[in-house]
């Protein structure tokens, strides 16, 4: 059996059909349709739940895990990470609305941007959200401004790059960093950040933040952007005086798409990354910091699976057998984007043994190949391919190509299947489009301006 099919729920049943959170994926296509995101609750929770005792365990702090709505947000997501005791970061102004719209605390979110807009942050001062996550100096005199507009103090984390950019299976510790995020530390232009944000009438400067990359299978860079963050806070400290109340860490801990792919566990990696802010803080002498961190992909990505219908098998003999599912890079642009790897299984015949290997397409007008080389019992056409490890960036990335419609998703848990979110239908595509517009009107918005 694929080893990737022993996480959370996921089970083979006695009629050799895959299921998760107790529903058959057979008769959950069946009754929702195909291309469907099956979201596994309980391995959600229960990932939520390692991250908060793992905190618990080694860090002698205050902590807060907040989880990265780009990951995967729908109103039902919301409510369940609340539950689950977690804060929330997100990054625009339609994650921030989903997120009130749900009743999340907007005291216990974190909000994130390299550019945010005068409206965005005026909807997170409006709600008075937690943190305000700033990305340059610029913004740092905007939000001081529109702060004091609101009558009020925002509470402000600086987002800085330490120098340290990490991918999967490799880190760079860079002199010159090259991102469109964050303050950079050369030049001192982290500590002139620093000493103008603690010089603003309208900000509260609570602390640092650092966001080293994704799907990052090393403790090492972590640890390493957490020396610098704490270097900073002490020359800051030394400088202006400045305490260094909280550090946000940011998210990044990778997870498995394929066999191959070996993340430390979730435990290990809160470990490593007290223990460094732990013996940073008194080789410098400084105060335990209240810890944050921001996780999207370690709590959704392996809860997810995209189920498919295969619709058409293509051997061209000699060199490959295509095989088409109903969905592709509108429901999953990362193999396109990332040259992603994924395991999948034929859920239907989720006991029959692999016998040949086969690229899985979607049926966009591209070549959308979903899967390179995957072993599958030989496929035909109306068999159910689940995708494995879709719970991250897929459905917060679809998009409306060709004028698909964008799956559903389900969310189940003890043989019960609720649906968060239906599939979009036809009309959905067309409910913000004029086809004859009012021309008076066009004309009289056009004078009022
Ligand atoms: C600032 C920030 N925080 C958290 C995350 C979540 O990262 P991940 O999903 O890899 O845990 C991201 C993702 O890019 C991010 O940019």
């Amino acid at each position: 059996m694929n080893d990737l099919l022993r996480r959370g729920t996921m089970r083979v049943n006695e009629r050799g059909h895959l299921e998760i959170g107790g529903c058959d994926c057979v008769l959950l296509a069946k009754k929702f349709g195909t291309p469907l995101y099956v979201m596994d609750e309980e391995l959600i929770r229960a990932n939520c739940r390692r991250y908060i005792a793992a905190f618990k365990k080694h860090y002698p702090g205050s902590f807060q895990v907040a989880y990265a709505a780009k990951a995967f947000l729908v109103l039902y997501m919301v409510r369940l990470i609340r539950e689950e005791g977690l804060w929330l970061d997100v990054a625009s102004g339609g994650e921030l609305f989903t997120a009130l719209k749900a009743g999340f605390p907007a005291d216990q979110i974190l909000f994130h941007g390299n550019y945010k807009t005068d409206e965005e942050i005026v909807l997170a001062l409006r709600h008075r959200v937690g943190r305000i996550v700033v990305d340059s100096e610029e913004e740092l005199d905007r939000l001081d401004q529109l702060a004091g507009q609101w009558g009020g103090e925002a509470r402000i984390l600086l987002r800085i790059t330490p120098g340290v950019e990490a991918h999967t299976h490799q880190f760079n510790r860079t002199g010159q960093i090259d991102s469109k995020f964050g303050i950079p530390l050369e030049e001192g232009l982290a500590l002139r950040a620093i000493k103008k944000a603690l010089g603003k009438n309208h900000l509260l400067l609570m602390g640092l933040h650092c966001h080293i990359g994704s799907q990052v299978f090393e403790k090492e860079p972590f640890e390493v952007a957490a020396e610098v963050m704490m270097g900073l806070a002490a020359e800051a400290k030394g400088a202006f005086g400045f305490e260094l109340k909280e550090l946000n860490l940011g998210g990044g801990l990778g997870v498995r798409y394929v066999s191959e792919d070996d993340p430390p566990a979730v435990e290990e990696f809160v470990e490593s990354l007290c223990r460094a802010v732990i013996t940073n803080c008194r080789r410098l002498g400084l105060t335990l910091p209240s810890l944050l961190i921001e996780p999207g992909r370690s709590i959704v990505g392996e809860a997810g699976t995209t189920l498919y219908t295969v619709g058409v098998v293509k051997e061209v003999p000699a060199v490959r057998t295509y095989v088409s599912v109903d969905g592709g890079m509108s429901d999953n642009p990362r193999p396109a984007l990332y040259d992603a790897r994924y395991s999948a299984v034929l859920a239907n015949r989720a006991c029959d043994a692999p016998d040949c290997v086969v690229t899985v397409s979607g049926k966009h007008c591209e070549s959308d190949t979903l899967i390179r080389d995957v072993r599958l019992p030989r496929p035909k056409p109306g068999d159910l391919l689940a995708v494995l490890t879709t719970g991250a960036y897929h459905h917060s990335m679809a998009s409306n190509y060709n004028r698909f419609l964008r799956p559903a998703v389900v969310f189940v848990k003890e043989g019960k299947a609720l649906v968060a979110c239906r599939r979009e239908t036809y009309d959905d595509l067309l409910k913000t489009e004029i086809l004859e517009p009012d021309w008076k009107e066009v004309a009289d918005r056009l004078a009022s301006l």
